[in-house]
């Protein structure tokens, strides 16, 4: 224990019961100096739900789901924000506050659902479903919600749909998140074919196994399970949905079917209750790091811009769906 520095120590004992004392030897130094980094530069850093604990619980200022990131960027103050998740979540935050210097600390940091999808293959489903309205997934990029009518995340997506009043609708790109909306409403949805690459791998099986194991386990699922895992859990959300059932529900033992550092960061929030962790991790959302975000506030680096033609068309996009 002699490596946690006085400074650091309130923070240490936020996070001990999921991060041991020699890995966290190891991280404050960084934090020591991301803290101080943010208040020269008068910055504020937005961090994923499926971000590590050290970031998550020690350096971020606002953490959320993807819906909660874009409402939280667009009202931000501050001179820089700095995106610790993925790439589309650092555009959506320049669409929403185009005048900060939004600084994403990995370039690379991609999403398995983003690269499913390109605007030509948008401009093609539109001449295929002419007039049916396209439903755009936050994951996915700028170019892509350019082509779109609304965006949508997994906290927002039955109500986006339900919101246009129309008989079918193109869902894109998350084929599953899709079928999983679909199931919930009559509206009809033409879905495209992505995946996220962390989701599609849980199984049903995966939830019988738990519960013989586990018996009385609550299962949580994310919406971008294929269907049949979503039809065996007992709830299925978005990451802050299921982050506020473990608060409201409390259960003895739960598992959070999605990436792995959730159930980690739940978990810092309710001690008394058992998390039971098969863990697929997002390798795009694991490449920030505290040594990244540091580099990115002294070096302001990578700055992400996004040509205003593409930026103008995108933003309607986005700020629809916060109206809904
Ligand atoms: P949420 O919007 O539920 O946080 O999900 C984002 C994501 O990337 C899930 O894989
Ligand atoms: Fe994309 Fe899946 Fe990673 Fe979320 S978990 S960022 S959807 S690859």
């Amino acid at each position: 224990m002699s490596a946690v520095l006085p400074s650091s120590a309130s923070l240490y004992d936020r996070v001990r019961r999921v991060i041991p004392p020699i890995e966290w030897s190891v991280f404050v130094e960084d934090i020591d100096a991301i803290l101080n980094l943010k208040r020269q530069r008068n910055a504020v850093i937005l961090a994923h739900n499926y971000q590590t604990p050290e970031i998550f619980h020690c350096v971020a200022d606002i953490v959320g789901d993807s819906l909660a990131l874009a409402r939280e960027a667009m009202t931000v103050d501050a001179d820089v924000i700095v995106i610790a998740g993925v790439h589309f979540m650092a555009e959506t935050a320049k669409l929403l506050n185009p005048d900060k210097t939004v600084l994403i600390p990995d370039l690379d940091a991609g999403c398995s659902l983003a690269d499913s999808i390109t605007a030509e293959d948008v401009r093609l489903m539109r001449q295929r479903y002419p007039s049916v309205p396209v439903v755009t997934y936050v994951n996915t990029s700028a170019a892509v919600k350019a082509e779109s009518d609304i965006c949508c995340t997994s906290g927002n997506a039955l109500a986006v749909v339900k919101s246009l009043r129309v008989p079918r609708v193109i869902m894109l790109p998350d084929e599953y998140l899709a079928k999983n909306i679909a199931a919930q409403t009559k509206v009809e949805i033409i879905a495209w074919n992505g995946r996220c690459e962390v989701h599609e791998r849980f199984t049903a099986a995966d939830i019988r196994e738990l519960r013989e194991a586990h018996p009385g386990i609550s299962v949580l699922a994310h919406p971008e399970c294929p269907p049949e895992v979503v039809a065996e859990a007992d709830f299925a959300g978005s990451t802050a949905a299921m982050s506020d059932y473990v608060a409201r529900h409390r259960p003895a033992r739960v598992v959070l079917m999605t990436e792995c550092s959730m159930s980690d960061n739940v978990a810092v929030e309710h001690p008394e209750v058992d998390f039971v962790r098969p863990c697929n991790l997002c390798p795009h959302m694991k490449r920030i790091t505290l040594a990244n975000i540091r580099t990115a506030l002294e070096e302001n680096r990578h700055v992400v811009t996004i040509d205003p033609h593409v930026a103008e068309r995108a933003r309607w996009a986005v700020e629809r769906m916060l109206f809904v």
